[in-house]
């Protein structure tokens, strides 16, 4: 049986250039199984995965060559060819797929139950990516927001459980920057339902500003361009969620040494990057890189595996109610649909109250 493919390649060192390859899916050897990619969501979160592809290895999940890779991306997909005794035609998991029609995985575990890729390329890489989950049948509505906002909000839950861990630094406020993404306003929202915390500000844009005041979780929004004027309590704990080097700066010197600890999430801003690590002459503490599956791993020890599933869960339960009122999904299902998605995300033309989802496989 042949099946006829496509996927998106984005360059490795440009992720405004990409193109849709049509590609031949090789059936799958024993113990593989060929997934038909049914959903996955295009957030910033996805354009870090490109912009950090080389230094956090996001490029080695889906290999193409030097020039082009596969982005990855969170969705749903469904089995349609086996030759592994764990899954069975039309079976269909969560978890970390290529920007493509299809995927191949070499799963290893217990079938019904959580499964690991262990095809060789992939084991040495952080387990949380090479996880899949069982999906059940088919939910459109739900696997549109869960595709969305699952791997946002385990990082959100993380990083407000890893501030509360640190009693907050002391701060009287949590400043988070790209205040409009899911992912801090996620973080948001988890800061908020601790009883003692610090207040809640939100920095955005100023086309982003009226969205953000109608999120809940934050105290107070203000843009990037009335930082400096805005009174924001002391001591300060900033979180730069998407990592543009202009706004943690300004960040940092307007703060100076009421900022109490910074903590940089993302790498979105392509065009302005600030990278991991701030530069040598910025005021304040040396901002320190926040690595979800790094934190996630070592809650989970902590606390104990059960117990910190059903924590993330209950919460991410919750929060998606919440998520559902303030976003609407829009559906990227052609290939110039997805691509334009794609550019738009690299470009930030997007629509913070929308979240898109798409597929190459309809
Ligand atoms: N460290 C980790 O483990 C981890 C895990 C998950 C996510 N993250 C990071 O969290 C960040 C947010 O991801 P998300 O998926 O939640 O984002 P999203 O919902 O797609 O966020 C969109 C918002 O981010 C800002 N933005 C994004 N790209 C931009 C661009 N190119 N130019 C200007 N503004 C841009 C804008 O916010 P404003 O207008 O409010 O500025 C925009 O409304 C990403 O950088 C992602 O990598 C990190």
């Amino acid at each position: 049986m042949t099946i006829n493919g496509v996927d998106l390649l984005v360059r490795r060192d440009d992720p405004r250039v990409c193109e849709v390859r049509e590609v031949t899916v090789d059936e799958p050897r024993d113990g593989q199984a060929v997934l038909r990619i049914q959903r996955f969501a295009v957030t910033a979160n996805n354009v870090t995965y490109a912009t950090a592809g080389d230094v956090l290895g996001y490029w080695k999940f889906f290999p193409v060559d030097s020039t082009w890779g596969r982005v990855p991306a969170w969705g749903f997909a469904e089995v349609v060819a086996s030759r592994s005794e764990l899954l069975d035609e039309g079976d269909r998991l969560y978890g970390f797929w290529p920007m493509s029609s299809h995927a191949t995985i070499e799963p290893t575990g217990r079938k019904g139950s959580r499964l690991i890729d262990a095809t060789a390329h992939r084991v040495p890489l952080p387990p949380l990516y090479n996880a899949y989950l069982p999906a059940g049948a088919e939910d459109s509505r739900r696997e549109e927001l869960e595709s969305l906002l699952r791997p946002l909000f385990g990082t959100a839950w993380l990083i407000a459980d890893s501030l509360a861990q640190e009693g907050f630094h002391n701060a009287a406020s949590v400043l988070l920057s790209s205040a409009s993404s899911k992912t801090a306003a996620a973080t948001a929202w988890c800061l908020a339902q601790y009883e003692h915390r610090p207040q809640i500000v939100g920095l955005t844009s100023v086309r982003n500003r009226e969205f953000v005041e109608r999120l809940p979780g934050y105290d107070e929004t203000v843009t990037y361009d009335d930082l400096t004027t805005a009174s924001i309590a002391t001591p300060v704990v900033f979180v730069d969620v998407a990592g543009s080097a202009a706004v943690r700066e300004s960040v940092h010197r307007h703060c100076e040494s009421d900022l109490a600890f910074s903590l940089i999430v993302g790498s979105t801003h392509w065009e302005n990057p600030g990278g991991w690590s701030g530069s040598a002459d910025l005021p304040g503490p040396t901002p320190q890189m926040f690595f979800a599956p790094s934190q996630g791993v070592k809650r989970a020890e902590e606390l104990g595996r059960g117990e910190f599933v059903r924590l993330v869960s209950t919460a991410q339960t919750e929060y998606t109610e919440v998520y559902g009122k303030s976003t609407e999904v829009r559906l990227a299902t052609t290939p110039d649909m997805v691509v334009q998605a794609w550019i738009d995300q690299v470009n930030g033309n997007t629509d913070a109250s929308t979240g898109i989802v798409a597929t190459l496989s309809g």
